[in-house]
């Protein structure tokens, strides 16, 4: 038997360690973030012609600022680039939006796919699948329907594609638009902090945190291991890609600008919604998650420390615990200035508000995660087996 006071010791050392990593990890985010993000576009004309990027657009529904997001991709400054619109069914609310900016804009090469094909369970892919076989261009740019653009955004990611011969995939870090009420606060806050964070610390470390919602691929590399259609029966389909493909000795790169999400039907709730899905997916694949995540989080790993700084060094729990908080608080105001590069439209008091509602959430969303395992997506659900492949619970289309 091991006498209770090691054990106890044994935590408290557990968390003090704990505690001590992530403020390295904070200190390495800021640091790489000002390092990485931003780079000035170079504008001098290249040595060979840029390569042709294929867009694929997967849409489903209308929301209200589905046009305008679509309208980015129109207005893009890059020389060559063909836009592929994908929806599944073609009673489909987005086909009238899609077929309003083709009008509009007649120069621009772009293709509408009604119908999609059923390689596997994963929707996105499955709607992609027409599109990916008739793409054109060497280069892939898998983008979705909420995502905004900057007119130098793709040159931007093509040009972090061609620093080396051997990048597969060069994505975005996931962001948000400067929107209006309380649903854009938290979204920008979460993002620009916490996911940023882990975002660009596992980038540094080389560990794969690729989210595909605004990801561009290099085709070759894509078709070694099968396309998009191999990726099928995964939900995360995004993470698996690039394990697939740095298996395959390429590499992954983050683009300089952010993806900007610009969903027109933002809400708590829903932003809820999808973090909780995105942290059953995470278990599912990995669950040690489970345990470890909380540990990243201001809010437990505080508390942990602070009872572990009183057991170890007498200190005390309370004063601790806030001056850890105000610090936390401090860095992430810090990086997500960094992620924004210009000012917040919101002020420090309204951040505060948002940083302690989604500080405090995220250890509830976890736990809806754990307790409800199901995965809803849309309007159907999944259930995820062991190592990521899904399956359908009730599945509601025909094919
Ligand atoms: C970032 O912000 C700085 C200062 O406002 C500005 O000069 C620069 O152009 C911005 N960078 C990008 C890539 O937008």
């Amino acid at each position: 038997m091991i006498p209770m006071v090691y054990t106890v010791y044994g935590f408290a050392v557990f968390f003090l360690v704990a505690w001590v990593c992530l403020w390295l990890i904070h200190i390495m985010a800021l640091s790489y973030s000002k390092w990485k993000l931003y780079r000035t576009v170079d504008r001098s004309p290249p040595e060979l012609p840029y390569p042709g990027v294929s867009i694929l657009k997967p849409l489903t529904g209308v929301d209200p600022n589905l046009e305008s997001n679509l309208e980015t991709f129109f207005t893009l400054d890059y020389p060559t680039y063909e836009l592929l619109f994908c929806v599944e069914d073609e009673r489909d609310e987005a086909v009238k939006v899609v077929n309003g900016l083709l009008h509009k804009y007649p120069e621009v090469e772009a293709r509408l796919f009604v119908g999609g094909s059923r390689v596997g369970v994963n929707p996105k892919i499955n709607n992609m699948q027409p599109a990916y076989l008739s793409a054109r261009h060497p280069l892939v740019l898998v983008s979705d329907s909420g995502i905004r653009m900057r007119e130098d955004a793709l040159l931007d990611m093509v040009q972090q594609m061609q620093s080396r011969e051997d990048v597969g995939i060069v994505h975005q870090m996931p962001f948000a638009c400067d929107a209006e009420g309380f649903a854009a606060l938290y979204e920008k806050v979460y993002f620009g902090t916490t996911q940023a964070r882990l975002y660009l610390s596992a980038d540094f470390l080389g560990i794969n945190c690729h989210v595909g919602m605004s990801s561009l691929v290099r085709r070759v590399a894509l078709d070694e291991v099968g396309g998009i259609a191999a990726f099928g029966e995964y939900l995360a389909e995004d993470y698996f890609m690039a394990k697939a493909l740095v298996e395959r000795g390429w590499r992954l790169r983050v683009a300089s600008l952010p993806a900007l999400q610009n969903c027109g039907t933002r809400s708590v709730g829903g932003m809820q919604a999808r973090l909780a899905r995105w942290a059953r997916l995470r278990i599912a694949m990995l669950p040690a998650t489970a345990l470890l995540e909380p540990l990243s989080e201001c809010l437990p790993l505080g508390a942990g420390a602070a009872w572990a700084a009183g057991v170890l060094l007498s200190a005390e729990p309370l004063p601790f615990f806030l001056v850890h908080v105000l610090a936390w608080f401090l860095l992430d105001w810090l990086l997500l200035r960094t992620v924004q590069n210009g000012s917040l439209p919101f002020t420090k008091v309204q951040f505060l508000v948002g940083w302690v509602w989604s500080e405090a959430c995220a250890p509830l969303v976890l736990a809806t995660a754990l307790l409800r395992p199901e995965i809803e997506w849309r309007t159907r659900s999944y259930r995820l087996e062991w190592g990521g492949r899904a399956h359908e619970l009730k599945p509601k289309l025909k094919f």
